[in-house]
């Protein structure tokens, strides 16, 4: 059982469940909330000590979307962590097309590329000793439910992964649903081709599932809000999305249990909710090393 962790995006959603669920673990000893926001961050720091009555919290600023942000915090661990789980992510905020000073979109920063730097600068420093979980999503390989297409590359070249991490594979698309899918399926390629690199760490990429009770609708357009957040309540009547436990516990088990495979990306074996299953017996694009190499590639483009 591990004894110490860092997570992402600590301070609401999956992110503290995930954090609530494993304090109370056997053997925890440590619980990085990696945050962007130093208020919000103590605000979870309180209601987690209180509502587990542990104190075995500690704030990390991070902000995923700025790299140097990324750098400082590992500077700032003192001691390696065990595991990480790369969580903060999602929509990418209001102007999630907008490039950042690293020539990436907001939504490609959030999701991907600080996770990318936050990762391979924890490994560089022996900071990172054990198992590190990717927050993956059944968008990856398409959700029908939601009107959500498989990605569908033409060459899976380097180039074509780069213009998914600047945007211009979307053109001027204003709906951000349109890159996630895309740009979680990168992030399972390039977990399986660090893995290959790193075979003494587990890199295990998890879909939490369709959860509610998240924010992670709430920076979408008032249009796409209301369509998502509405398909959200229709199917959690129909038993198709659960509740944020359930999601949370997919991360906590991801990290636990050893017998999550290094390399590959477990979500829904079918719908968004339910047993799990390795996707690339789904969307076999998944378990090129060619495309998973070409991605990796890609994302390096933009790390200086
Ligand atoms: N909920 C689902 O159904 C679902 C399904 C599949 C995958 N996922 C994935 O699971 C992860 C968590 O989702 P969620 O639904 O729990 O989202 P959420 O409720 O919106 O929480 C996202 C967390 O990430 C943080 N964050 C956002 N941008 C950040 C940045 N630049 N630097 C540091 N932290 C940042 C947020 O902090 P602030 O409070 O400061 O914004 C917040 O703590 C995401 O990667 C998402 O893509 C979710």
């Amino acid at each position: 059982m591990l004894k110490s962790i860092l997570i992402t995006g600590a301070n609401a959603g999956l992110g503290k469940e995930a954090a609530r669920q494993l304090a109370l673990q056997k053997g925890m000893e440590k619980i990085y909330l990696g945050c962007r926001n130093l208020d919000k961050a103590k605000a979870a720091k309180l209601e987690l000590e209180r509502s587990t009555g542990k104190s075995i919290f500690e704030i990390v600023l991070i902000d995923v979307a700025d790299l140097n942000s990324v750098r400082a915090a590992v500077e700032s661990l003192k001691e390696p962590i065990e595991g990480l789980i790369m969580n903060a992510g999602g929509t990418g905020g209001k102007r999630f097309y907008e490039k950042t000073k690293d020539g990436v979109t907001q939504i490609f920063a959030v999701n991907l590329l600080g996770h990318v730097v936050l990762t391979e600068a924890l490994l560089k420093a022996e900071k990172l000793t054990k198992v590190t979980l990717y927050a993956g999503s059944e968008a990856a390989r398409g959700v029908k439910e939601m009107g959500m297409k498989r990605p569908d590359l033409k060459s899976s070249s380097v180039d074509e992964f780069t213009s998914i991490c600047n945007g211009i594979f979307f053109g001027n698309t204003k709906d951000a649903t349109k890159p996630y899918g895309p740009i979680k399926y990168m992030a399972a390629l390039w977990m399986s081709s660090i893995a290959r690199q790193y075979p003494e760490i587990r890199f295990v990429t998890m879909s939490p599932g369709a959860t509610t009770g998240t924010e992670g609708f709430n920076t979408l357009s008032p249009v796409k809000q209301y369509i998502m957040k509405g398909m959200m309540r229709v199917m959690l009547l129909l038993g198709k999305v659960h509740k944020l436990e359930v999601g949370a516990k997919r991360f906590v088990d991801g990290v636990q249990n050893e017998s999550f495979k290094s390399g590959v990306f477990y979500a829904s074996k079918s719908g968004l909710t339910g047993p799990i299953a390795d996707q690339g017996t789904i969307f076999s694009d998944l378990n090129s090393e060619i495309f998973q190499d070409n991605a990796n590639a890609a994302i390096h483009r933009f790390i200086k």
